[in-house]
């Protein structure tokens, strides 16, 4: 039996079905929308002497908004608008203000927006936040806010506004990030005498490489120590601290600290005759021994009942 002529007979059906359903939906909306006709031009009021129409707003569809009054102002800016900016902890936060024509009887203040706090008006600082402060440069028309050693409650959008009639100005979100040191591999670590130890220390989350990263052994500062054993390399987010031919007096805690970056810290333990793995087996003989503790108890514990 062929089944080729039913199958083609069930597509144009439904071709058709698609075609009658595509009609009906045409018919339903028209295309395109027509302004409602204007009434008789005698029956409206609004029609003035020069014969012109004027559209009654209710007449028209959806919401009539009165536009806003234009600004009274030529001043336009030329920094962008919402943008975003990155500091670390302690550094210097830059956020700039270009605006161009700003006319003599105008001003540019900044703004926090969080507690509408007014920074800054013209060159002169207005906040009590000695941190704060305004630069003008006239080849730039550039009004840059300067945050200092910023802090994390210095997050927020800050706005840099005309004193145009109404307002205008552009939001800059600042945002502080909290750089932080990690050193590398276990956090107590173990050495023969007489070996050398190499701890390197990574910042995580910095803008800016760090202008110093200290080492310390327990609250002493190794970096510049008359004792050649030790040397300190850093570089690009990255110190290395070095001891050769450990010797006890090396055991200790041992700090990462980098400028403006939470620290990080290891521990050394220096040993002499037994082997790390002897110490790890130490550590197992102790759980042995806790685990035989709480099989007895348990023994103790089923023979009481
Ligand atoms: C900048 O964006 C805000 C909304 O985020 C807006 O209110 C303001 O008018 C904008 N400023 C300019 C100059 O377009
Ligand atoms: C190591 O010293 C630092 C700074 O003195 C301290 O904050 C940290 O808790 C110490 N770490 C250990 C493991 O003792």
């Amino acid at each position: 039996m062929n089944m080729k002529p039913l199958i083609v007979v069930l597509l144009d059906a439904l071709l058709a079905a698609t075609a009658v359903g595509d009609t009906a939906a045409k018919a339903d909306k028209p295309s395109t929308w027509t302004r409602p006709a204007a009434k008789n031009p005698h029956d409206n009021p609004k029609l003035n002497t020069a014969g012109t129409w004027t559209p009654d707003p209710s007449q028209l569809l959806g919401e009539y908004e009165e536009p806003p009054p234009p600004r009274d102002t030529n001043a336009y800016f030329m920094t962008d608008n919402n943008t975003v900016v990155t500091v670390q902890v302690g550094m210097t936060a830059d956020l700039r203000c270009q605006v161009f024509d700003v006319a003599e009887h105008e001003t540019v203040s900044w703004i926090r927006r969080r507690d509408h706090h007014l920074i800054t008006v013209g060159a002169a600082t207005y906040s009590n936040d000695e941190r704060f402060q305004v630069t003008y440069s006239e080849n730039s028309q550039d009004w840059t806010l300067h945050v200092r050693y910023a802090q994390p409650r210095d997050a927020g959008v800050y706005e840099c506004q005309l004193s145009a009639h109404p307002p205008i100005g552009v939001y800059t979100t600042l945002n502080v990030i909290e750089a932080k040191a990690e050193i590398e591999g276990e956090s107590e670590i173990y050495v023969q005498t007489g070996s050398s130890v190499q701890l390197t220390c990574k910042l995580k989350d910095f803008t800016e490489p760090p202008t110093y990263v200290f080492w310390f052994h327990a609250e002493h500062m190794v970096n510049y120590d008359s004792n050649k054993r030790i040397a300190v390399s850093s570089g690009d987010g990255v110190s290395e601290l070095r001891i050769s031919k450990v010797t006890k007096q090396d055991s200790g805690n041992y700090t990462c600290q980098p400028a403006n970056a939470r620290p990080a810290s290891v521990s050394l333990h220096v040993i002499t005759g037994e082997t790390p793995a002897a110490m790890q087996r130490a550590s197992a003989t102790e759980i042995q021994y806790r685990v035989s503790l709480a099989l007895i108890s348990t023994l103790v514990a089923l023979i009481a009942l």
